[in-house]
């Protein structure tokens, strides 16, 4: 039987390249072989995003993204959580079964204490309404980036305590990581992230792109001097974007000594710029609010016909239909 995937990216900005290798690019592969259901996590972004026009333009602005890296709404459910409210209510349901020291381990809690940081209920919660999003649609596989690992594994514990509880009724969801893209690297060598502020941004203009990589820091070897790329930002930047040819060429250029990091750093710039370049301009192309409202609610009413029947079994199943 075919498997259904399931994932879903939050409305909060413009994605990075390592938004992008890391989770949307396999859900765009995965379209053929898999039944997809995508979803903008609108009441995650809530969390941190709290201003109406905001986190409204957000929405549309990260469906023209999904549209724009080829998700396709003919092949994808694409829709917004908000649109379904069997997430929220599933989420009241499965708050009764978690425990505080359950939520306790969870990174974004854990981090936000350390930082001294004010936590929101919400902010508590989040794996809570994200195993709701998953488990609500007998999601098989959930495709994300390393960092979602413990949510998905959060998932799978409630999940099963539900169903110890109540009897079989949701699956556990396996999460899937890409093994071969590692952590992608911003510009200053560590991972990238919005809030170390070393994004390359996947929609970026040719002129941000050129920005991005100037501030690549280098090292004051000599040129000919024989150079591990391993060792460089700049090659692990670059590495997602090339053919594998491409890939040993640049390979050789540090290792064989003899090229400037100028003119590295232009070689560079190409092979991402002509990498972005179409993706950049479908995004163009899809520019409509219109058109992307209505894929959104017509995506809403395919998830309404998974979601819809799972919430009626769970209410009856946890005794709300006398
Ligand atoms: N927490 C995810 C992120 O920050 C977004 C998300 C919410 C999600 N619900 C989901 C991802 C369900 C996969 C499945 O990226």
């Amino acid at each position: 039987m075919t498997k259904r995937m399931l994932s879903g990216v939050k409305p909060t900005g413009r994605p990075h390249i390592g938004n992008y290798f890391g989770a949307m690019k396999q859900w765009v592969e995965m379209q053929d072989e898999y039944e997809c259901f995508v979803f903008i996590p609108d009441y995650h972004a809530l969390i941190s995003v709290q201003n109406q026009e905001q986190l409204a333009n957000d929405i549309i602005q990260t469906t023209i993204d999904l549209l724009a890296v080829g998700i396709d709404p003919d092949k994808t459910v694409l829709y917004k959580q908000s649109d379904l409210p069997h997430h929220t209510e599933l989420t009241w349901i499965f708050n009764c079964l978690v425990t505080m020291p359950q939520l306790m381990r969870g990174h974004a809690f854990k981090d936000s204490e350390a930082k001294s940081r004010e936590v929101s209920v919400g902010l508590f919660d989040y794996p809570v309404l994200q195993a709701a999003d998953i488990v609500l649609y007998d999601a098989d596989v959930v495709p994300v980036g390393e960092d979602q690992v413990q949510h998905i594994e959060m998932a799978r514990e409630i999940a099963r305590k539900f169903n110890n509880t109540f009897g079989s009724t949701f699956k556990e969801p396996q999460a899937l990581i890409r093994k071969e893209v590692g952590t992608i690297v911003g510009s200053d060598g560590q991972k990238m992230s919005k809030s170390y502020g070393n994004t390359l941004p996947l929609f970026a203009s040719e002129d941000e792109t050129m920005e991005f990589i100037k501030k690549i820091p280098m090292d004051s070897k000599a040129i000919d001097e024989m150079k591990n790329p391993d060792e460089y930002a700049l090659y692990k930047i670059a590495e997602p974007f090339m053919t594998s040819q491409e890939n040993k060429e640049l390979r050789a250029k540090f290792e064989n000594g003899g090229v400037g990091y100028r003119s590295v750093k232009e070689e560079v710039y190409t092979i991402i710029n002509d990498y972005l370049r179409p993706i950049r301009e479908n995004r163009e192309k899809h520019i409509d609010y219109e058109s992307a409202r209505k894929v959104l609610k017509a995506g809403a009413e395919k998830a309404r016909l998974i979601s819809e029947p799972k919430i009626n079994d769970v209410r009856y199943k946890i005794g709300l239909v006398p």
